[in-house]
């Protein structure tokens, strides 16, 4: 498989998914209306001012878009947003409507992502469970630097690259039993047919697992991703690591052990 049939396949298992971001649609819209901000910690502290600097946020991987228009909320002129899933960016049309948002969504790869948008970011911004699931870093660098104006900021907030090799849900800290995600080294593309997991997508949404569609993801270590953007051309301004968790993966380690552990990353690099 190439790497637009690798995406292709996840879009389809990404649809399937979709049911849960539907199901949480009423929710995150009045979540959205009241000026709710699904920004962590990190998000908020270092992403500040947007109303002063920031006229287009360009979300890749936005997924039902709760995001992308908290960016807005968080002061955005304007946000759009890139997935592949047509259910995901349906959830995210009709949030716009509802809200009356300043926002447009494109479904496609975000390799893909139309020329009609380059050089017109201010901000790139992407993460949050979004590098795992493409095939090719360097063109997703390559993407990014033709979206963002000269002087624009990508900002990542990502899984770390460590949190990904560690048994899922398990009360102890062990590699996972699957020898491909417990080796950070682990090269190429990851088939995964063991369904979703249930603390994210719960089992009443999707299709039973043995027919869901097959998912393919990559464990792309800290070298990869930084050494992919750094080659496109844009300059590091920060990066920073820490124990803080974005999802409930590792929500049965103890806090003992989970608070010394790279979990999550914010990235942030700018366009020469
Ligand atoms: C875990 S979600 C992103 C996190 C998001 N912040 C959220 O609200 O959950 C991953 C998203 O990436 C999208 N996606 C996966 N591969 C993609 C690709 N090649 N191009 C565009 N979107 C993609 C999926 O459809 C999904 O919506």
């Amino acid at each position: 498989m190439n790497t637009r049939e690798y995406h292709q396949a996840n879009r389809m298992a990404w649809n399937e998914a979709a049911a849960q971001y539907e199901r949480d649609e009423q929710e995150r819209t009045e979540y959205l209306r009241k000026g709710g901000k699904n920004l962590m910690e990190p998000e908020l502290r270092l992403l500040t001012d947007l109303d002063q600097w920031c006229k287009r946020a360009i979300h890749l991987q936005c997924a039902g878009g709760t995001d992308t228009l908290s960016l807005w909320n968080h002061g955005a002129h304007e946000v759009i947003g890139i997935d592949i899933s047509d259910r995901m960016i349906g959830v995210a049309e009709r949030k716009t409507v509802a809200l009356d948002a300043p926002a447009r969504w494109y479904r496609c790869d975000i390799l893909d992502t139309p020329a009609e948008l380059n050089g017109t970011a201010d901000l790139v911004y992407t993460g949050r469970g979004a590098l795992n699931w493409l095939n090719d870093l360097d063109a997703w660098a390559d993407v990014i630097l033709r979206l963002l104006k000269p002087g624009g900021l990508l900002f990542v907030f990502e899984g770390h690259p460590m949190a990904n090799i560690w048994s899922m849900e398990s009360p102890e800290l062990r590699l996972d039993p699957d020898p491909r995600y417990g080796n950070y080294f682990h090269e190429g593309a990851i088939e995964d047919t063991s369904g979703w997991p249930t603390v994210y997508i719960p089992a009443d949404v999707v299709p039973p697992v043995e027919q869901q569609a097959k998912k393919y993801e990559h464990l792309w270590t800290m070298g990869h991703i930084l050494t992919a953007l750094a080659q496109s051309g844009l300059q590091l301004e920060r990066l920073e690591e820490y124990p803080l968790l974005y999802w409930d993966g590792l929500k049965n380690l103890p806090p003992e052990i989970r608070d010394k552990l790279p979990n999550t990353f914010t990235l942030m690099m700018r366009k020469p």
